[in-house]
C-alpha cells in the first residue's frame, strides 16, 4: 500500500526552527523515522515537502490513483488554505492531517484547520509521533497484518 507523506511550508527548517515547540529533530531524521516504521508495517512511503501551496496542489492532484493515503502537515496553510482543501476533497484520496504541535493548545488562529473536515481526522500535539500514530491508522485501517 502506498502512502504519500506531504510537509508543507518552514518543516524544511526542522531542527532549528523553534526547537522549543517543533523539537530538535530535522525533516530528513523525521522522514528516516516514518520510513523504518513504514517498512515495519508493509507501507511504501514516499516523501514531498514544499513552501509553495500550488507545488502541493499539483502533488495531491498526482496522488489520485497513485496512493491509497495521503498523511499531510500543511503546516500554516492549515489555517486557511482553502485551494488545498479542495485538493484533498478532488483527489478523493484518503487524508490524515498531521501536526507536531499542538494546535489547539497555541495561539487562537491555529486552533482552526480549514483542511479537516476534509481529512480522515487529525493526529495533533506529538511531535514526530503524530506521523507514526497516522502511519498505525493506515495499518489498521487496511486490515493489520
Ligand atoms: C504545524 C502547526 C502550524 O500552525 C504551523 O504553522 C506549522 C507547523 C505543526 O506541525 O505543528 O508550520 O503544522
Amino acid at each position: 500500500m502506498k502512502v504519500l507523506v506531504l510537509h508543507g511550508p518552514n518543516l524544511n527548517l526542522l531542527g532549528r526552527r523553534e526547537p522549543e515547540i517543533y523539537g530538535s529533530k530535522t525533516l530528513d531524521q523525521i522522514n528516516e523515522e516514518i520510513e523504518a516504521l513504514a517498512s515495519q508495517l508493509g507501507l511504501e512511503v514516499d516523501f514531498f515537502q514544499s513552501n509553495h501551496e500550488g507545488a502541493l496542489i499539483d502533488r495531491i492532484q498526482q496522488a489520485a490513483g497513485v496512493y491509497s493515503w495521503i498523511v499531510f502537515n500543511p503546516g500554516a496553510f492549515t489555517h486557511y488554505s482553502y485551494a488545498l482543501r479542495d485538493a484533498i476533497a478532488a483527489a478523493g484520496v484518503p487524508t490524515i492531517e498531521v501536526h507536531l504541535s499542538n494546535i489547539q493548545a497555541r495561539e487562537e488562529f491555529r486552533s482552526r484547520s480549514v483542511i479537516a473536515p476534509v481529512c480522515a481526522g487529525q493526529i495533533s500535539g506529538f511531535g514526530a509521533v503524530s506521523y507514526f500514530l497516522a502511519l498505525y491508522t493506515i495499518f489498521e485501517e487496511a486490515g493489520g497484518v
